[in-house]
């Protein structure tokens, strides 16, 4: 599985590609207004510090603004990904863009049916956010394991990219699924390495080190 972080602060991002857990970046409209930099200097910056998929969204509505947009956002760096939401337009623009050589990762996904329709659009990334669908009370991992279920019945080029993770749970759910990514928030990153009995055998290790007064 990889992982993919979900922000635009390039100083999480550089924490986490220093420990060798940056597979690639996700970023959206939310995380770039967030950061208060300029897109395309963030995004370049983002492209130093990570070899992998760069995801950057369109902000247009409208198909042919979108596909400009996509291109402008593609010249920024080989490893850019041009982010369309799931809308009728932003699919004709997955479409376009795709048929152009540019990778496309599709966002906003919430059902099966529309990742199949990404799919088909020639996505090479779908994005299906788990968190959004959970704050509304619905089953959020549900249609990652169909929708996985589905991509291993057909041999479209699209990954899985589970986005909207809040949880370590989340990320241990949509592994156990089979999804090819997980795009993740520096401190969700932070939490699966935690557990107590680690830190407490740390301690006795090291408590029971300092009666041998020894040094190595
Ligand atoms: O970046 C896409 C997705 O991961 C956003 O997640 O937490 O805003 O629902 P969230």
């Amino acid at each position: 599985m990889k992982f993919f972080v979900d922000t635009a602060d390039t100083a999480e991002i550089r924490e986490i590609a220093n420990l060798g857990l940056a597979d690639g970046v996700t970023t959206n409209p939310s995380l770039i207004a967030k950061s208060g930099r300029p897109y395309a200097e963030v995004l370049r910056e983002i492209c130093d510090i990570v070899d992998g998929p760069i995801s950057a969204e369109v902000v247009a509505t409208e198909a042919p603004a979108m596909l400009e947009e996509g291109e402008k956002l593609a010249k920024i760096h080989r490893n850019i990904v041009v982010k369309c939401p799931l809308t009728l337009e932003g699919l004709k623009a997955t479409r376009a863009l795709s048929n152009r050589g540019i990778r496309v990762n599709v966002t906003l996904i919430f059902s099966p049916l529309q990742a199949l329709a990404a799919a088909k659009c020639g996505a090479s990334f779908l994005s299906p956010f788990v968190g959004r669908l959970d704050d509304i009370g619905h089953e959020g991992m549900l249609p990652i394991d169909q929708i996985v279920r589905i991509m291993d019945n057909y041999d479209y080029p699209a990954k899985v990219l589970v986005a909207s993770i809040r949880s370590p749970l989340h990320l241990l759910r949509a592994a156990e699924a089979g999804a090819d990514i997980a795009t993740l928030p520096p401190d969700v990153i932070k939490q699966i390495l935690r557990h107590p009995l680690t830190d407490a055998g740390l301690e006795k290790f090291l408590s029971d080190w300092r009666q041998t007064k020894q040094k190595i």
